[in-house]
């Protein structure tokens, strides 16, 4: 192999991203060195996160840099290995991001089971970074307990739709997700959630007192805006929220909160973020408990698949857009 074709960041988008965003380009693929292996791309994930990254400001990731490619979470397979470490033919989870092959020091990439889940893809979800976001952020952040009544927005995706079906199966009294339509709403009570409405459809506030009318315990909070403030609205005595993401924000630099955070003293609730990549000393104990959930049929999971690598930029743009049900992929 000499040659090879990743998207590069062009230029930074002000507001929405548009395809001139993104350039593809070709690049020499160099000699492999002692340690270093080769690894063509299967898979590649379009993540929220990668939004902030694009802007010319500091975060919590740094930022992507203009002429380079854009990193992030891809599968592929090892074609050529100077390392002891991995074989030719291994499946491997990397960070190298949107490029059709990718290389260095065997250290970097991950060996990972293609049989773990009914889908090797999988690993960019489910048994991946999102399905440890969701196992985190309910369990660990939001300290959820049985019993409690539980609230989950971005429903359909890949974060959202894995919360709430942990929430179920570890004896939630209530789940209600919220997402943008009425064929999401459907996915969303398929997957077992009790109750799901379309945000679309009224004030956020309105339609979670209807599916909740005894009010939440938790929240898990994807969306921010008014998914956040018609939450607090509905939190009961001691309620929680895991500050997860808050997409609709972030497509403009003037994001709305919530008016009604006074009720947090009063109420005693806990709103508390995070950013999953420094749980990584829980990856065991989630890897176990989503591989038998997977197993038996309790966590069920969706994939939606854009191929190609060239329209890795329309993934991206179609999952901030919500055209995913589930972990939106790029097949390569
Ligand atoms: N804290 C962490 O470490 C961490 C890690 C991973 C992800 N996250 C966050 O978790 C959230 C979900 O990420 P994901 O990877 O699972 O993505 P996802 O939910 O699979 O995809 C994004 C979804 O956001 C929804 N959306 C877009 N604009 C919206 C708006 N204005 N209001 C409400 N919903 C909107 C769309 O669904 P609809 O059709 O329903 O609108 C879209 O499908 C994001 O906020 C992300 O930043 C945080």
């Amino acid at each position: 192999v000499t040659l090879s074709h990743e998207i590069h960041l062009a230029s930074r988008p002000d507001g929405w991203p548009t395809p001139e965003n993104f350039a593809f380009v070709e690049v020499p693929v160099p000699d492999v060195g002692a340690g270093e292996v080769l690894v063509r791309n299967t898979f590649m994930s379009v993540d929220p996160y990668m939004r902030g990254r694009m802007n010319d400001a500091r975060s919590y990731a740094e930022p992507y840099q203009l002429g380079q490619v854009l990193h992030g979470g891809a599968l592929g397979e090892v074609v050529v290995s100077e390392s002891p470490d991995l074989e030719v033919g291994q499946t491997v989870l990397h960070a190298f991001g949107w490029r059709e092959y990718a290389w260095g020091p065997a250290g970097l990439f991950r060996a990972v089971d293609p049989a773990a889940a009914p889908t090797v893809s999988a690993h960019l979800g489910v048994l991946g970074m999102p399905g440890l976001t969701a196992y985190v952020g309910l369990l660990d952040i939001a300290s959820f307990q049985a019993g409690d009544a539980v609230f989950v927005s971005g429903a359909a995706g890949a974060v959202g739709s894995v919360a709430g079906q942990i929430a179920k199966a570890k004896g939630a009294s209530l789940v209600v997700g919220s997402a943008g339509s009425a064929a999401k709403v459907a996915y969303v009570e398929g997957l077992g959630f009790d109750a799901a409405f379309n945000y679309h459809d009224g004030p956020v506030a309105r339609l979670l007192r209807t599916a909740a009318p005894d009010g939440i315990d938790v929240y898990f909070d994807n969306v921010g805006g008014d998914h956040l403030e018609a939450a607090i609205g509905s939190l009961r005595l001691r309620g929680r929220v895991a500050l997860c993401g808050s997409i609709s924000g972030y497509n403009t630099d003037a994001p709305t909160g919530p008016r009604n955070l006074g009720l947090a003293t009063g109420n005693r609730l806990t709103l508390r973020g995070y950013i999953v990549s420094d749980h990584g000393d829980r990856m065991k104990a989630f890897v176990g408990e989503m591989s038998q959930w997977l197993r038996d049929g309790t966590v069920r999971y969706d994939e939606t698949f854009v191929d190609g690598l060239a329209h890795a930029p329309d993934a991206f743009l179609g999952l901030l857009r919500g055209e995913n049900t589930g972990k939106m992929i790029v097949r390569l």
